[in-house]
């Protein structure tokens, strides 16, 4: 048994640092359940010069060779995020026999594929639990305590900050600019925050879990993603006026058409599980035959919750260390299923038009619809906040994507329409 397991941190920002605080604070409980002390040996930074609290004492280094290179490190945590290097330092790292932990949902929806390869051929693993859902539990059930189901969905808000910023849209009445800058001053958008607001980020973890949930590789070109940069004040306000909450999902179905991913906004009724999920916390749905419902729901970013599972993944690895064993689960992606084309979706649709107010303008919006084979639930006309004009609110029963299209290229081309404002899927409708 190694009495001390070493670990080569690359990475010291917000999910680094609260790695390091996690592993300081409950080192007692840690060590006695692995078995073994762990200790952060060195950092990868860019700037090794720069203080940084948490890791004092901690040799820093902005060369990952001296990482890579160094015999007593046993494991390799990559919290530096993006694609490049992080990919090649993980192939490096496994292609040295090193266990390697990572929160990276970039690479691992990307290059999963081959990063679980070169683990398998040189008998070592790869742990990626943080890369969904940040400190809840979503890989490992899946991938093991799930394993005896057949999955047909699943369905979850997989972004913190796009949630974040929706929850405090609706219950504060901020505006777009003021609730995103304070998600990215709570740590919980990435750097670069465009890949959380256009739906990137949760179509990444929609890949990871599909493919999962599946056991069928979904590559990102095979999502279709719509981020949260359209919704206004008064798509929440009318939401709300129906019954409704705005949320972004990412939904991954097995259907008899293939595998449907998908990641846009949504209107879910208030008395959904899902519309209750506020603020960071993440949840997500899978539909089991034998289990049926379950849900996962916890805090889907920020510095501790994400280092929650960044630890337990290197407190397995370094388990296996001591007990000289592999017990990851690798790649499941065994089988290989179509992917169904957006066209053959189907959903219910708010749709909201800027239209003329005179006379017959909603007969024929409603005859664009009726002629596609479109049918409303119900429609709304205001003259509220319009100048000159009245907006039209439409809900419809569920319907083929297509067949929606349709109807909107004609509603597009009619005289009367002078903007479709916004159009948005209603989930879990009654016709769901
Ligand atoms: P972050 O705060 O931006 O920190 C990144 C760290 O990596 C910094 O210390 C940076 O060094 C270092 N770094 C980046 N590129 C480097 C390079 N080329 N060479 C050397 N060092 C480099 O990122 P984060 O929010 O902790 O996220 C880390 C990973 O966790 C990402 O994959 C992210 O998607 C994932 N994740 C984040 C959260 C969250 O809530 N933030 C939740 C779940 C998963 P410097 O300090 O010198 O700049
Ligand atoms: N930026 C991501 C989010 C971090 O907001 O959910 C967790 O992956």
């Amino acid at each position: 048994m190694k009495k001390m397991i070493r670990i080569g941190l690359l990475g010291a920002g917000t999910v680094g640092t609260g790695t390091a605080r996690v592993l300081n604070l409950n080192q007692h409980e840690i060590a006695e359940r692995v078995g073994t002390s762990i200790e952060v040996s060195k950092v990868l930074v860019r700037n090794p010069d720069k203080e940084r609290p948490g890791f004092e004492g901690i040799a820093k280094t902005s060369r990952f060779e001296n990482i890579l290179g160094d015999p007593e490190i046993d494991i390799i945590v990559e919290l530096m995020g993006g694609l490049h290097p992080a990919k090649e330092y993980m192939l490096q790292a496994l292609a040295a026999g090193k266990r390697v932990v990572t929160a990276n949902k970039d690479v691992i929806a990307q290059f999963g594929h081959e990063l679980f390869a070169m683990a398998a051929e040189h008998e070592t693993e790869i742990f990626f639990e943080a890369s969904v859902g940040g400190g809840i539990p979503i890989i490992t059930p899946l991938k093991e305590c799930l394993t005896a189901n057949h999955i047909t969905q699943i369905m979850g808000i997989v972004n913190g900050t796009t949630n974040y910023m929706l929850t405090k849209m609706s219950e504060c009445g901020n505006d777009y600019d003021t609730v995103l800058r304070e998600a990215q001053q709570k740590g919980y958008a990435e750097a670069d925050p465009t890949a959380d607001v256009g739906g990137l980020d949760a179509a990444r973890k929609a890949v990871i879990l599909s493919s999962i949930a599946f056991n069928s590789r979904v590559q990102l070109e095979d999502v279709s993603v719509e981020g949260i940069t359209n919704i206004t004040p008064d798509d929440i306000a009318y939401a709300k006026d129906l019954g409704y909450v705005v949320k972004l999902l990412a939904v991954g179905k097995d259907t008899e058409d293939g595998i449907d991913v998908r990641v846009h906004p949504v209107f879910l009724p208030q008395s959904h599980p899902l519309a209750a999920v506020n603020g960071v916390y993440n949840a997500i749905f899978v539909h089991g035959n034998a289990i049926g419902d379950a849900m996962f729901y916890g805090q889907g970013a920020g510095s501790l919750p994400t280092a929650s599972a960044v630890v337990a993944d290197i407190m397995r690895a370094a388990h296996d260390i001591c007990q000289d064993q592999l017990s990851s689960v690798g790649c499941t992606c065994y089988e290989q299923k179509p992917i169904c084309p957006l066209e053959k979706t189907s959903s219910c649709y708010y749709v909201r038009l800027l239209v003329d107010d005179e006379p017959g303008v909603l007969a024929a919006i409603a005859t664009a619809f009726g002629e596609a084979g479109v049918s409303l639930k119900s429609v709304i006309q205001t003259r509220q906040n319009v100048v000159d004009h009245a907006e039209i609110v439409a809900i419809t029963h569920k319907v083929l994507h297509e067949k929606m299209q349709q109807a909107m290229k004609t509603i597009r081309g009619l005289k009367v329409v002078d903007e479709v404002r916004n159009i948005i899927r209603v989930e879990n409708g009654e016709d769901d």
